[in-house]
């Protein structure tokens, strides 16, 4: 069969150019744009990395963003008190720290601490518990990125049974919600699943975010499944790879999602959405 190429850049384009109309207009009506405060601790390169390609989609789509270089040795206090500086500041409706942080910063205290109201990553208990019980919210950006993927081409999730796996805070544990919250029947494998080529080959979709290239291959993944790929590794040549087999799946799975050009722009897009939500909700 024809493998169908999900085009996450295509896709990203065309949400970002609709984003930048919404601040045009939430700029002209409040006299101010919507702000992000992006805070980045250390100097992990592939975080720097993450972090410009984050302030440069806000530049172009007219979004105001503050970033906050502070040294690997910073004291959790001062951090803190840098994140309750930015809940009271009016002009920044959007607060993100990169992760990870050193090992003395506890990563809960901080996410903790960020205004729900601001916690444009989805991060925040608050957060995640009206995820989980379906209110309205800010959304972790990779799940809700590939949810707009999915809805984009017009796959059904109802009935469906879909395998994610990892399970992890930021991917795995989020996608799994949302996808349930669209009446999906969801699996979650992790490093102690013994059978998971199994749950993945009788799997209606597979959602790939454990971080090692080239893992999902044929024998995962059944006739016509749909593959999305949230893996993003970096190999010693320099080319960045996914956790699927491309090759591998190439008329096998019915959609697939490539690496670069599948998840990764709609991640960023949604941070731009979710910082114009946030804008837009604190000036109602
Ligand atoms: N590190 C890796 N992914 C993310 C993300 O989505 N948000 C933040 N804040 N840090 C990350």
């Amino acid at each position: 069969m024809e493998t169908v190429r999900l085009d996450g850049k295509a896709l990203a384009a065309k949400k970002r150019e609709s984003i930048r109309e919404g601040v045009e207009k939430f700029t002209a009506k409040s006299g101010f744009a919507p702000g992000l405060a992006v805070i980045i601790v250390g100097d992990n390169p592939a975080s720097h990395s993450y972090v410009r390609g984050k302030e440069k989609a806000c530049e172009k789509a007219g979004i105001l963003s503050e970033k906050q270089h502070l040294s690997a040795d910073v004291s959790e206090k001062e951090l803190l008190d840098m994140i309750g500086h930015y809940n009271e500041a009016p002009h920044i409706h959007g607060i993100l720290v990169q992760l990870p942080l050193p090992d003395h910063i506890s990563e809960s205290k901080v996410i903790e601490q960020i205004s729900a109201d601001k916690d444009v990553d989805g991060f925040h208990p608050i957060s995640v518990g009206r995820m989980v019980t379906g209110q309205k919210t800010l959304l972790p950006c990779t799940p809700a990125g590939i949810m707009e993927i999915l809805k984009a081409y017009d796959i059904t999730l109802s009935g469906k049974n879909a395998v994610v796996l990892g399970r992890s805070n930021i991917v795995g544990k989020p996608m799994a919600q949302l996808l349930l919250n669209e009446h999906a029947t969801v699996t979650v494998c992790h490093s102690r699943t013994p059978n998971m080529k199994d749950l993945a080959k009788s799997a209606d979709i597979v959602i790939s975010a454990i971080g090692k290239p080239g893992l999902v291959d044929d024998t995962y993944i059944k006739e016509g499944a749909v593959v999305i790929d949230v893996g993003i590794s970096r190999l010693e040549d320099g080319t960045l790879t996914g956790d699927v087999d491309e090759a591998a799946v190439q008329g096998q799975a019915g959609h697939l999602t490539p690496v670069p050009g599948g998840v990764g722009p709609m991640t960023i897009t949604m941070l731009l959405a979710n910082t114009l939500q946030a804008a837009e909700e604190q000036t109602a």
